[in-house]
This record gives C-alpha cells, sequence and structure tokens, in this order.
C-alpha cells in the first residue's frame, strides 16, 4: 500500500473523466463465460474504464469540481495572448512622446488583466490541486482494496498458477493506471482540446487563413501520436507482460533464498536472471526506441508548421490584414499549442501504458473466483459432523486423476488416520473437503449435506486444519494465533497456547506474545510453528478437525509435546490425521489406508496387522521404525 500511495504524490494525476461510459463491471457476465473458461478473461478497454469509474464516482462530485477547476484554469492560455496582442497593439501604433493619457491609462488596464487572469488561472488551478491531492490518493486506495479483496476470493489455483511478486505488482499496477489516465486526460487532453478549440475561434475571428494552418497543423500531429501509439500499444502490453514476469521471477528466487543458499545456486540464478532481464530490458529498448521516432517525426512537423504559419501571417500582414500584436497572438497560440501537442506523444503512450497496465490488473478483479458459493448455498448445518466421501474422483489438472471413486465414511467424533504411500492422496483428500479444489465427479457430506451446495465460509469455519508445514504472518504471536479465532480476549490466546504447548517459547522470546515471527514464520521452528497452528485450531474450535501430520524430523521432546497438544486439540472432534508417526497411528480409532487415490483397507491397528497381505502391513514391516507412507 505504501508504493501505492507515494505512486500518487508522482503528481502525475487525474482521470476518466466525461467521456467515460458509466458502464459497471458486471459479474454476472463473467459467471457465465467462466463457467467454461477458468482462464483470466481478456479485459477491454470499455471494462478497464467501468472498474476505474465504479470507484472513482463514489467522488464524483469532487472529481467535476477538479474538472470545472482545470477548464477555467486553462481558459486563461487563451484569453491572455489576446489581452497581449491588444498591448502590443497599443503600443506599437504610438510613439513614446506621442503617447495620449487615455491610451496610457487603458494599457495600465491591459497590464492589469494579465496580472488577473494569471491570479485567476492560478487560483484555479490551486483549488483543482487542492481537490486532486484527496481525490485521486483515496480512489487509488480503494481501487488497491478492491484488487486485494478480489485476489483473497480467488482459489488456491488461481495463487498456484500466479507468482505472488507479479500478484502485487498488479495490485498497485491498477492504482497507477488510473493516476495516469486521470492526470493525461484532465491536465493534458482537457488543456490540449481548450488550447486547440480557444484559439481556432480567436484567429478564425482575426483571419480564417491563419486559424486554418493552425488547425490543420496541429490536427496533423494530433492523428499522427493518436495512430502510432495505438500502433505501438502491442509493445507496451508485451513490456508489461515482461514487467511482470520478472517481477515474479525475482519474486520466486527470494522466497527460495534458502534452496539458493544450500544448493549454491547464485550462479545458476545469474543465468536465470539474465535471460528473463535479457528479455525484458530488449522489449524496453524496442518501447524507447519507437517513442523516440515519434518525437523525431513530430519536431520535423512543428518546424514545417511554424514555417508556413509566419509566411502566411507575414502575407496578411502586408496586406493591411494582420497588425504586430497579431504576430505576438500567433505566436502565443502557437507555443501554447506545441507545448501541449509535445507533450501529446508521451500522453497518448501513458494514456495507452496505462490501459495496458490497467488491463493486466483488471483481470483479477473481473475473473470470477474459480470455487464459490452457488446460487442459493446455505449455511452448513453442524449436528454430528459425520463426513461422507461419495464416489469421488478428483484431478488437479484436466487427464489426471488423484481420487478414483473414493469412498469412505469418518464418523462423527472419531478419529481417523490416513496412511498410505507418498502421492496417494492423502492431503489431497484435506483438500477437496475444505472445497479448496472442486470434485470432477461425487460428493462429499458432512452430515447430509453436500459441501458444494453450503456456503464457502460456513464450511471452512466447520473445519480446523493444521497443516503440514504451516505458514504464519509476519506479525506476532498473539496475532497469528488470534487468527484462529479473532473474537478472543489476550487471556483466552493465552490458555489457548498452555493447551498447544506453546506458551513456554512463546514466554521465553524477549518480547513473548508480542515478538513478530519473521516473513511466512521463518523465524520459529518448524516444531514451534506447528505447535502455534495447534494452538489457532484450539481456539477456532470447529467440530471437525484435519491434521497433515509433520513428517520433519522433530526432536522427541519436541514430538512428545505436539502429541500432548494433539490430544486436547482432538477431543470430542471428528478428525482426520494423515498421519506418518506411528505413535499418533495407533491412538486413532481407525486406519484407512490408501493407495493411487483409493481407499484399499479400513480398520483398526490390530484388525490391520491381522491381514497378511495387506498394504498396512508392508508398509509396517517396511518402516517398522515408526513411520508409515509419506
Ligand atoms: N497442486 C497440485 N497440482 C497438481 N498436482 C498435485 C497438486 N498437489 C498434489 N498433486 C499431485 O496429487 C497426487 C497426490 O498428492 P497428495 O499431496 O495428496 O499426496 P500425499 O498422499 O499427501 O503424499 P505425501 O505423503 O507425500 O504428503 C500426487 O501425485 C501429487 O503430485
Ligand atoms: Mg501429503
Amino acid at each position: 500500500m505504501a508504493y501505492c500511495l507515494s505512486a500518487v504524490f508522482k503528481l502525475s494525476w487525474l482521470s476518466i473523466g466525461n467521456n467515460v461510459s458509466s458502464h459497471r463491471f458486471n459479474c454476472d457476465v463473467f459467471f457465465v463465460i467462466l463457467n467454461v473458461i477458468m482462464e483470466e478473461p481478456q479485459v477491454s478497454t470499455r471494462q478497464l474504464l467501468g472498474v476505474l469509474w465504479t470507484h472513482a464516482k463514489k467522488r464524483k462530485g469532487m472529481m467535476f469540481l477538479i474538472i470545472f477547476f482545470v477548464i477555467f484554469a486553462q481558459l486563461g492560455d487563451i484569453v491572455h495572448p489576446y489581452i497581449y496582442k491588444l498591448f502590443i497593439d497599443g503600443i506599437s501604433k504610438n510613439h513614446f512622446s506621442l503617447v495620449p493619457e487615455t491610451l496610457i491609462h487603458q494599457l495600465f488596464i491591459y497590464i492589469l488583466a494579465l496580472v488577473g487572469i494569471s491570479f485567476f488561472s492560478w487560483i484555479c488551478w490551486r483549488f483543482s490541486a487542492v481537490l486532486a491531492s484527496y481525490f485521486v490518493p483515496l480512489t487509488i486506495t480503494e481501487l488497491c482494496r478492491s484488487m486485494a479483496l478480489a485476489l483473497f476470493a480467488h482459489s488456491v489455483r488461481f495463487y498456484q498458477n500466479n507468482f505472488s511478486g507479479s500478484l502485487v505488482k498488479r495490485i498497485f499496477r491498477i492504482g497507477d493506471a488510473f493516476d495516469d489516465l486521470f492526470g493525461a486526460l484532465v491536465w493534458n487532453i482537457s488543456g490540449l482540446v481548450i488550447a486547440l478549440l480557444g484559439s481556432f475561434i480567436v484567429l478564425y475571428l482575426r483571419e480564417p487563413m491563419i486559424a486554418l494552418v493552425l488547425f490543420v497543423g496541429t490536427l496533423i500531429m494530433v492523428f499522427l501520436h493518436f495512430f502510432y501509439s495505438r500502433w505501438k500499444m502491442k509493445y507496451d502490453i508485451l513490456m508489461a507482460e515482461a514487467d511482470s514476469k520478472s517481477a515474479g521471477e525475482f519474486s520466486d528466487m527470494i522466497t527460495n533464498f534458502e534452496n539458493i543458499k544450500l544448493f549454491t545456486g547464485v550462479q545458476h540464478e545469474k543465468g536465470r536472471l539474465k535471460k528473463v532481464q535479457g528479455a525484458w530490458s530488449a522489449m524496453a529498448i524496442k518501447t524507447w526506441q519507437l517513442s523516440e521516432i515519434a518525437d523525431a517525426a513530430q519536431a520535423g512537423i512543428v518546424i514545417i508548421v511554424e514555417f508556413v504559419l509566419l509566411y502566411t501571417a507575414l502575407h496578411y500582414w502586408r496586406i493591411g490584414v494582420l497588425t504586430v500584436g497579431d504576430f505576438a497572438l500567433i505566436q502565443g497560440y502557437f507555443m501554447t499549442i506545441i507545448s501541449k501537442t509535445w507533450s501529446l506523444g508521451r500522453v497518448i503512450r501513458n494514456i495507452y501504458r496505462a490501459i495496458a497496465n490497467g488491463k493486466e490488473s483488471a483481470g483479477i478483479l473481473l475473473m470470477m473466483p474459480e470455487i464459490r458459493d452457488v446460487k442459493g448455498a446455505k449455511p452448513l448445518k453442524i449436528s454430528q459432523a459425520q463426513i461422507v466421501f461419495e464416489k469421488v474422483r478428483f484431478g488437479y489438472q484436466k487427464g489426471q486423476t488423484v481420487l478414483k471413486k473414493y469412498s469412505m465414511t469418518f464418523k462423527a467424533g472419531k478419529r481417523y488416520a490416513l496412511v498410505g504411500p507418498s502421492g496417494s492422496g492423502k492431503s489431497t483428500i484435506g483438500k477437496v473437503l475444505l472445497r479448496l479444489f472442486d470434485l470432477q465427479s461425487g460428493h462429499i457430506l458432512i452430515d447430509g449435506q453436500d459441501i458444494k451446495k453450503v456456503t464457502l465460509e460456513s464450511l471452512r469455519s466447520s473445519i480446523s486444519v493444521v497443516p503440514q508445514d504451516p505458514v504464519l504472518f509476519h506479525r506476532t504471536l498473539m496475532e497469528n494465533i488470534r487468527y484462529g479465532n479473532r473474537d478472543t480476549t489476550d487471556e483466552e490466546v493465552i490458555e489457548a497456547a498452555k493447551k498447544a504447548r506453546c506458551h513456554e517459547f512463546i514466554e521465553n522470546l524477549s518480547d513473548g506474545y508480542e515478538t513478530y515471527v519473521g516473513e511466512r514464520g521463518i523465524k520459529l521452528s518448524g516444531g514451534e510453528r506447528q505447535r502455534v497452528a495447534i494452538a489457532r485450531a484450539i481456539l477456532k474450535n470447529a467440530p471437525i478437525l484435519v491434521l497433515d501430520e509433520a513428517t520433519s524430523s522433530l526432536d522427541s521432546e519436541s514430538e512428545s509435546l505436539i502429541q500432548e497438544a494433539l490430544g486436547e486439540l482432538m477431543k470430542g472432534k471428528t478428525t482426520i490425521v494423515i498421519a506418518h508417526r506411528l505413535s499418533t497411528i495407533m491412538k486413532m480409532d481407525q486406519i484407512v489406508v490408501m493407495e493411487q487415490g483409493k481407499v484399499v483397507d479400513v480398520g483398526s491397528h490390530k484388525q490391520l496387522l491381522r491381514k497378511k497381505k495387506s498394504l498396512y502391513r508392508k508398509l509396517w514391516e517396511i518402516q517398522a521404525g515408526g513411520f508409515i507412507g509419506g
């Protein structure tokens, strides 16, 4: 957010202006489309403007006031040269010694008028600037917030397919896009339109031919910029993509800093960087050079227009139509228009780039989340917390089958251990139960209610999860534990921490519960993080518990602490433990043996061992040292 806000103060401000359609982005449209395609939609310019307008219109009064002040401020550019012309005509007609008092008086009024207009413009600019200093940052903040909220609604698959670095960049890009578009349209384009129309009218009244030369010359420049920038847009889009890709790559490297160190991968990463950055810089050079070509062409046109304009003016002066003051007038308008069209190339390119960037970001807003509540979804009502898997078929990707007709009943209040070889689909069971992914076929029922037909919020709040490798926020331990139930008091958090056997290690930290745990909880050991996750689950106190047991070699003290903590947690809950440790497996009521996405055996430890050819017995014999599967 800090970056987002700082972008605002670049002061390349504001608006989508009047010409933006008030089209609201309509999620239902995408609902239909995305039932078929789950990829990000191609965002049209109209949809992007719709998204920006939806956020800007919350302060539309402020926005129109800004536009109003900017228009008045820029009218000064038209009136000022005209008064200057009158002033010069006044002094050029008379020799100083012959100047009558009345003319002196009139010239003095012109000077006052010039100062007055400058002052009026100054006031209008200040008002618009002050209003914009509220309007732009507040709108950008809301855009970024909407982006972040839209991101949270997306599925696990979405996150798996996108680098976090790129996503962060895309959040802020929509703010930048708004900033650039508003700035370009309100400050630059409106100024050019007013200068062009105003000067055309005034010059037309003096001499139509002069007005025509200036008008046609300016139009040639405007069209050149417009069509060239439009043609160049495809390169700007490629540039934005290259930018996102390199940000994603950087972010992946930074996340994997440990791997880079452990596997002495600096040289290797340098090679990868060279490739990604190479693609980026090739694109940057290309787009930069294309911009330079436009600038060069514009400079040529300016020289030609100036020549034709002055030549024509000279002719009309010679035949007595134009005065000396008219030269000042023509020159004043010419300079104003040139200064505004000179930057027009950059302004149009900024607009296109902002549109390209904004489209890249708005896809996140417009894409319907893959996993969402169905129409008329009701909250899940838990009575017993019995879970039934009915012929569940599931794969993460097309053509992949991880769970094959998986059928199993997890009875209310019982403890189940899922065991089986690595990759047999144990963790997947937890993921589909939480509806992090949807099934290809079959049903999962909790107390007779299909999880697909209940609200995601009620489903997920009924299940506590302790993941294999818990990730924590870089927030205090107090906040991290309280995340399990954000309505709890400090005392309740500490109570849960005690039950999860993490109070002691937290107390030994210099800042205790106020200790920050580092990104993803990196400053804690694996066992400590897992106990924090257990404390969270205790606070959440959901009727169903899914526990993906860590296989990392915890020392026996940590392991027994975790076992104690788990014992507390499982009390009275329907528990599914993806179990690797013998100590855990033996405590469970039932053991579910899985192989290649199917249930191959169910029973107690003793029952399963009795079966001579069972997979469980085989696993047991191979790893009698205490671990099974994984
Ligand atoms: N996000 C994913 N995208 C694609 N395939 C995946 C994904 N997650 C898991 N898989 C695949 O699904 C299969 C089952 O994975 P799962 O994580 O359920 O195995 P597991 O039984 O928990 O293994 P382990 O004991 O090693 O944790 C594996 O073949 C795995 O490669
Ligand atoms: Mg697993």
